[in-house]
């Protein structure tokens, strides 16, 4: 009689007060599926989470950061489009994670622990066809964040095409993201030669060693989209994109099944690495980019528009200016991801697109963009847009003294390589659509 009772009263107890989450058994799920691509001896990440003693004086923190949807990072409105690649934390898990803090982060029974993650060093896809690295072993003084752009040639005697693209940054603890990109002058000369009358963007460039920017005198245009609008390099079209990106935590590009991207013969690689601020001694890194050939030519060509707006001009202590940039689908379009990029300013940023019938769908919003996180977004299904169709770019730059990241807020501010100044990019992943045709000759050959 007397344990039924006992036993009844400890089911009654559990029920109400289940017992306080340990780190063993309900955190490290949670922070090895979720923290650990970051958090983990010799990443980029401040701790751990692989181990209780190196999590535990962080459990606040931790608590603080999911709270606040500061971790991990991901910036997508989740009223506007679905990504595969969504880092957001669910509730629950956010509750489990407050809950354990909250006990006072206990440890629990070592048992309970899931098996660790276990994480490739070195090439995360085996080991490429082609390697090409930055050229030097390049020292990281201890001081400010840099941002170094590196111009190697591929040597390629032909065309290649590649299937996948994997950046393996030299050393993990200084690099915080890289961009491998088709250098910029010889696409710029590619579009000067096809859009005829139109002036050089390199008029309006000023060079100072290797980065650049544009000059004050330059002419301004805020938005892009307006009638009327100049007939200025980029303006509109597009510029074709790079081919690769690195960031802390994210899987390599693979691009889908019978995709493939296209190095020309005798193209050289730009690769703009952001190197991490240190403190200490100089460290040294030598990034490289490792290729993965395609068997053969694929059956669609995987490609990337950039889009840019270089006449911008963000006015002295502006909070909230706004810069537009517009394209106009020329062929029906297959869009894959969305990579925004700005500076210290940059503060929000929407992918809208009207087609044709005048219907308005917002692809991505990003109400909170933050520089130090360059995430790229993938559409979980390709979105097919029309040819007619026009999509809008809208970004607003808080040059206000009340934004913390704003190195100053006294400056006009214009287009320039230099995190100090700013820059409106969207880099846009798309197939070109098959042509639309009946179902029964469907599967021919593109
Ligand atoms: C994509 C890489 C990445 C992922 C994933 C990630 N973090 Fe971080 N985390 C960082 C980096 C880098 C920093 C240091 C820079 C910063 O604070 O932004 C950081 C900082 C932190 C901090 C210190 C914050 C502060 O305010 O000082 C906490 C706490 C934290 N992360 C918790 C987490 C938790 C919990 C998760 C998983 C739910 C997570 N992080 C996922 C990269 C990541």
């Amino acid at each position: 009689m007397m344990t039924i009772r006992l036993l009844a009263a400890g089911a009654i107890l559990a029920g109400l007060a289940p017992a306080a989450p340990t780190f063993s058994k309900d955190a490290a799920p949670i922070l090895f599926k979720h923290c650990a691509g970051c958090h983990r001896p010799n990443d980029i990440a401040p701790f751990s989470v692989l181990e209780y003693k190196a999590a535990r004086p962080w459990a606040k923190a931790i608590k603080a950061s999911v709270a606040s949807g500061k971790m991990p990072p991901w910036f997508a409105d989740p009223n506007h489009g679905q990504f595969s690649n969504d880092a957001r934390l669910s509730r629950r898990e956010i509750e489990t994670l407050t809950a354990w803090a909250d006990a006072g982060a206990p440890e629990g029974n070592a048992a309970d622990l899931p098996a660790k993650p276990v994480f490739t060093e070195g090439w995360q896809l085996g080991k490429p066809d082609i390697e090409i690295d930055i050229g030097e072993n390049h020292q990281v003084t201890p001081g400010e964040d840099a941002y170094e752009h590196f111009v190697v040639p591929t040597n390629f005697k032909e065309g290649r095409w590649i299937r996948a693209a994997e950046i393996k940054p030299g050393n993990r603890q200084v690099v915080h993201h890289v961009h491998v990109l088709l250098v910029q002058e010889d696409l710029s000369k590619m579009a000067a030669a096809s859009t005829s009358n139109m002036p050089d963007l390199q008029q309006f460039l000023l060079k100072e060693g290797k980065l650049s920017r544009i000059r004050k005198e330059a002419p301004v245009v805020n938005d892009a989209c307006a009638p009327g609008t100049p007939a200025l390099p980029f303006l509109q079209g597009a510029q074709e994109g790079g081919l690769a990106a690195f960031l802390p935590g994210r899987p390599p590009d693979v691009w889908p099944e019978g995709t493939a991207k296209w190095v020309p013969a005798g193209a050289k690689l730009e690769f703009v690495v952001h190197y991490a601020r240190i403190s200490g001694k100089p460290q040294y890194d030598r990034t490289s980019v490792g290729f993965h050939l395609a068997p053969g030519p694929p059956k669609q060509v995987l490609r990337r528009m950039d889009l840019r707006n270089f006449f911008m001009q963000i006015p002295a202590g502006e909070p909230r200016h706004e810069v537009r940039r517009c394209y106009d689908f020329e062929a029906d379009k297959l869009l894959l991801s969305f990579t925004p990029h700005m500076h210290y300013r940059g503060r929000d940023v929407t992918y809208v697109v009207v087609r044709p019938d005048g219907t308005r769908q917002t692809l991505l919003a990003v109400p909170r963009y933050d520089f130090n996180w360059q995430l790229v977004y993938r559409l979980r299904e390709p979105v097919l847009v029309e040819k007619g169709s026009r999509l809008i770019v809208t970004a607003h730059y808080d040059n206000s003294p009340n934004n913390p990241a704003n190195p100053n807020s006294k400056e006009v501010v214009r287009w320039g390589d230099k995190s100090e100044e700013e820059m409106m990019t969207s880099w846009i992943e798309y197939l070109d659509a098959p042509v639309r045709r009946s179902p029964a000759s469907s599967g021919g050959s593109q």
